[in-house]
């Protein structure tokens, strides 16, 4: 059996068909495709304004310097991957990790106490992990009651929902960010999105994603510069406003990304079908738990199980290895954020995280992805289980 990545993409020949229509046509960026892709993301997830860009991480970067000022508290998880805070940092504010639950997402009544005692805290940054969705009705009254800014990462949950609310429509939230990496629920190879309903938030993402560069008459600000002796428009006239930067998304790539997002809920069915394939293999398993049961409203961007190693003849690594050996690839997500040397020279990495610590420990992802076929499933069933059986130590 030929390689079983943790995750990857599901490109069909009328995707390529479209990538390959935008490169013979006249525009390789910014031309049509990019607003028609922007159209129908806020068609899908049901917000106002989307922004699509070149990658998650920009789309965080922009996020965070939008409503983000120097020296900020922002509450976030531990469990993501670094970009998430990364971007906290990179708007010169300050992340403070607060403990997951045991469903791997932040634990929203941990955030209201930091919220009782600080009343400092500007926001709080969100990950809807593995695709399973926070608590809207928590988020908004953290929202009302507190004032503070919410940012949803979706970059795991594209097409989750909680009790109707679809992730990032950014319902109860400023804004929520998406990522078209591969191994995530759509693709355009690199690519990302910010989504809000705030007009003002979007007209200064707008601006941050190319340079901070304004070239309509009206918002023009240096009349001087801007118009010749008769009082005519300078037909080359463009003005840098602000610091921006180049995170623009190539059209070709948004050609991809609607051409995905058309089969984006049959990927999501097919993720949902695997999840409760593996629930189902695993649950007279005396060794192998899910991180939580199968729940219809989670987008199941990975599929994480969690192994009581301390019972076990077996480490976590040596089972990675031992599969790897079987050509399948497991993968840990996440390292505890705070716990990046990285992280622990800006003081990070001593906060009290028991539930996070612990779940490093066990959990990890099997392979899960829509064109997984099901006899690729039941190896990676099979063999997971044979391993751990093996390691049970004998009493
Ligand atoms: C939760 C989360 N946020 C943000 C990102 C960043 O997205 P990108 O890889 O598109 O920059 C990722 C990517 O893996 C992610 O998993």
């Amino acid at each position: 059996m030929s390689f079983i990545p943790y995750g990857k993409q599901c490109i069909e020949d009328d995707d390529i068909q479209a990538v390959v229509e935008v490169l013979k046509s006249d525009y390789l960026t910014t031309g049509p495709k990019v607003a028609e892709f922007e159209k129908a993301l806020c068609e899908y997830t049901g917000a106002k304004y989307c922004v699509a860009v070149a990658n998650g991480t920009a789309a965080l970067h922009l996020a965070s310097l939008a409503l983000l000022e120097k020296d900020d508290k922002v509450l976030t998880t531990p469990n993501s991957f670094v970009a998430t805070s990364n971007s906290i940092l990179y708007a010169g504010a300050k992340p403070i990790f607060v403990d997951i639950k045991e469903d791997g997402n932040i634990d929203l009544d941990l955030c209201e106490k930091y919220l009782k005692n600080d009343k400092s805290i500007k926001a709080i940054y969100g990950v809807h992990f593995s695709g399973n969705p926070l608590n809207q009705k928590k988020l908004k009254e953290l929202k009302e009651k507190y004032k503070i800014v919410i940012l949803e990462d979706c970059a795991h949950s594209l097409g989750a929902v909680f009790d109707g609310i679809k992730a990032a429509s950014c319902a109860n939230s400023d804004y929520s960010i998406l990522s078209f990496h591969p191994v995530k629920h759509m693709t355009t190879g690199e690519g990302g999105a910010i989504t809000t309903n705030d007009e003002n938030i979007y007209k200064k993402l707008l601006s941050l994603r190319a340079h901070g560069i304004v070239r309509d008459e009206k918002n023009i600000q240096d009349k001087c510069m801007a118009y010749d002796r008769n009082n005519n428009l300078n037909p080359w006239y463009y003005e840098m406003q602000e610091l921006g930067f180049n995170y623009r998304i190539t059209d070709f790539q948004c050609a991809l990304g609607l051409s995905q997002i058309k089969k984006l809920d049959s990927f999501i069915k097919r993720r949902k079908e695997i999840a409760k394939r593996y629930d189902d293999a695993f649950r007279d398993n005396e060794h192998i738990k899910p991180l939580y049961l199968f729940d219809g409203n989670s987008s199941y961007h990975l599929y994480v199980i969690r192994v009581d190693f301390e019972k076990l003849k077996i480490t976590k690594a040596e089972l990675f290895k031992k599969m790897r050996e079987k050509n399948i690839g497991l993968q840990l997500h996440y390292i505890p954020i705070n716990k990046q040397p990285f992280y622990k020279t800006l003081g990070f990495g001593s906060e009290n995280t028991p539930i996070m610590d612990k779940y490093y420990k066990e959990a990890f992802s099997l392979p899960m992805y829509p064109c997984m076929k099901d006899d690729e499933q039941r190896f990676v069933v099979d063999s997971v289980a044979d391993i751990l059986k093996l390691a049970k130590k004998q009493i």
